[in-house]
């Protein structure tokens, strides 16, 4: 299993993976391509996981923006993340996860959100957000789906305030 960083080449298989992996609809596969086209992209984190040349795994982590009034503290969003169904459940999606998340730390950002399944993100660190004040109105979502990752000790006591989603998300 190769965990790398995606090129143009892997395009077409990352779509394809994202509509099988998400129950065939598109919503994910056009999601990936809007924040692809958007300031939010980093390239480094739309990361793949192949075998034997096939891409089996995808994870996004992009930009957004935590707002406390005049202060803005750039975060990082997880979504989506997917692997193909015949894949799945052999640990490809934590390493995927796992891989996100050392690159977000090496890139100097404090936290990554998201919104998710309340008994996956936990192992990786994830915990509900809106305790620590970070509230989201974006999406009208229990407490406990809406999660952060603390990247940065002690970033958690110091950034409070709205999570935004960008444009690319709607
Ligand atoms: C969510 C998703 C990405 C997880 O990918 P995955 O590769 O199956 O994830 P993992 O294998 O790391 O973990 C899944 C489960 O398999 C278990 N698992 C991991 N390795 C395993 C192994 N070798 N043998 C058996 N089980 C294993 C994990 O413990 C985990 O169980 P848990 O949910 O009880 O914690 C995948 O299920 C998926 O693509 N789902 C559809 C799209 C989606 O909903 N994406 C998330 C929302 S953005």
């Amino acid at each position: 299993m190769n965990i790398r960083t995606e090129t143009s080449n892997d395009f077409k298989a990352i779509y394809d993976l994202n509509y099988e992996a998400f129950g065939n609809r598109d919503n994910e596969s056009k999601l990936v391509e809007r924040i692809r086209e958007s300031s939010g992209f980093i390239p480094e984190l739309s990361i793949v996981a192949e075998t034997n040349g096939e891409i089996v795994g995808h994870i996004l982590l992009s930009k957004a923006n935590v707002i406390d009034g005049e202060d803005i503290t750039e975060v990082i969003v997880l979504a989506p993340v997917a692997v193909k169904p015949s894949f799945q459940k052999r640990g490809i999606g934590s390493r995927l996860i796992l891989e996100g998340l050392k690159i977000v730390k090496e890139l100097g950002y404090g936290l990554v959100l998201l919104i998710g399944h309340p008994s996956y993100y936990p192992n990786f660190g994830f915990k509900p957000a809106r305790q620590y004040g970070i509230e989201l109105h974006q999406f009208n979502v229990p407490d406990d789906v809406f999660m952060v990752c603390e990247v940065k000790p002690g970033e958690l006591s110091l950034v409070k305030g709205e999570l935004r989603y960008p444009p690319a998300f709607f």
